[in-house]
């Protein structure tokens, strides 16, 4: 394992005024974003809408600095027949890969998954390499109700997010390492900051006891946020500092950089709270986005599956980059959104 290689695109993915792009919705995820706006969804479809954004050129090398494809995508060929990974690396980004294959019932544990997708990934790893990824990602899903995330359902995820890292760096790509404890449900702020914080902590005391080198990877964490339902929503100060505090207690400064999900905020909301936490300051990694629903929302609702709406969804698309990468530097301002609209 080359740990400087590693550590130069870590450091790249995370490059201010920058953030990575979340294309890697899988079939079955991108097809409820197309039910949304009423597209079917073809490979076609799929290929069109990714193109889309990759064919942005300005907007990709201004403020996307890796972009995370489903595996599908990272063997597609554009339209003209170039593959569409050239068309990413052509922008100056990295590509990327998902490699779990998703979060199945956990046995044993009601209501609580586990991520699969272990066996083989070295081979698949090589693969994907050859292909021209150099980061990877996998998602362990922690949700809060009644009696849980349990104990068991925590180490389990944090468990396997520390396999997958080891054999990402035995492969020489940059594991994205992905907690995320879900927004869902009525909990208050206070419940999701003291969850977040167990799950970081078992997450790095995992990649720890797997020889995980923390300098070449990524943490894509949740925000320390209300749950949906909560009858109080905590502003955005609030968000930033608890975020701040919750990472600076469990993330060891040797992690490069903390790229965030947006988890089912709306647009606008992950963009200020990734702004307050820059403005802020004072911790030792970069701050950006791995937006999915955030940054793709919408060029999704004005390109609508409509050849003749590709300017308008690269506008809106631009715009959405735009603002994330200015938050990225605390430098984001609410009059910047008015004015675009
Ligand atoms: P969202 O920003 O839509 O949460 O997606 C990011 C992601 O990659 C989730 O795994």
């Amino acid at each position: 394992m080359d740990l400087s290689a590693l550590n130069a695109v870590a450091n790249a993915m995370v490059t201010p005024g920058k953030g990575i792009l979340a294309a890697d919705e899988s079939t079955g995820t991108i097809k409820k974003r197309f039910d949304a706006i009423g597209v079917e969804n073809t490979e076609t479809n799929r290929r069109d809408y990714r193109e889309l954004m990759f064919r942005a050129e300005q907007t990709m090398r201004e403020h996307i600095s890796g972009v995370i494809l489903f595996e599908e995508t990272l063997y597609q060929d554009a339209a003209d027949g170039t593959p569409l990974v050239e068309l990413i690396k052509a922008s100056g980004s990295i590509p990327g890969i998902k490699v779990d294959k998703g979060a199945s019932k956990m046995a044993g544990f009601p209501g609580e998954t586990v991520t699969k997708g272990l066996d083989g990934l070295s081979k698949r790893l090589r693969a994907h390499y050859e292909r021209g990824a150099r980061f990877a990602k996998w998602r362990g899903v922690i949700d809060i109700a009644d009696g849980i995330p349990t104990w068991g359902c925590i180490k389990s995820n944090a468990h396997a997010l520390a396999r997958y890292a080891r054999i990402c760096q035995q492969e020489q790509i940059v594991p994205i390492v992905e907690p995320e404890v879900l927004m869902d449900g009525s909990h208050d702020i206070a419940r999701c900051d003291e969850v977040t914080r167990s799950v970081l902590q078992a997450v790095f005391a995992e990649l720890y006891e797997q020889r995980v080198a923390l300098e070449g990877i990524i943490l894509k964490p949740n925000m320390v946020i209300s749950g949906k339902g909560s009858v109080r929503q905590a502003p955005a100060h609030e968000v930033a500092e608890r975020t701040i505090a919750a990472l600076k207690a469990t993330v060891p400064s040797a992690v490069p950089g903390i790229a965030y999900l947006s988890g089912g905020q709306t647009d606008e909301q992950a963009t200020a709270h990734l702004d307050a936490m820059n403005r802020i300051g004072g911790f030792p990694w970069k701050m950006t986005f791995s937006y999915g629903r955030a940054l793709q929302a919408a060029p999704q609702r004005a390109w609508a599956g409509k050849a003749d709406n590709v300017a308008k969804a690269q506008a809106a698309f631009h715009h959405r980059a735009r603002m994330n990468g200015l938050a990225s530097l605390g430098q984001w301002e609410k009059k910047l959104e008015k004015k675009a609209a």
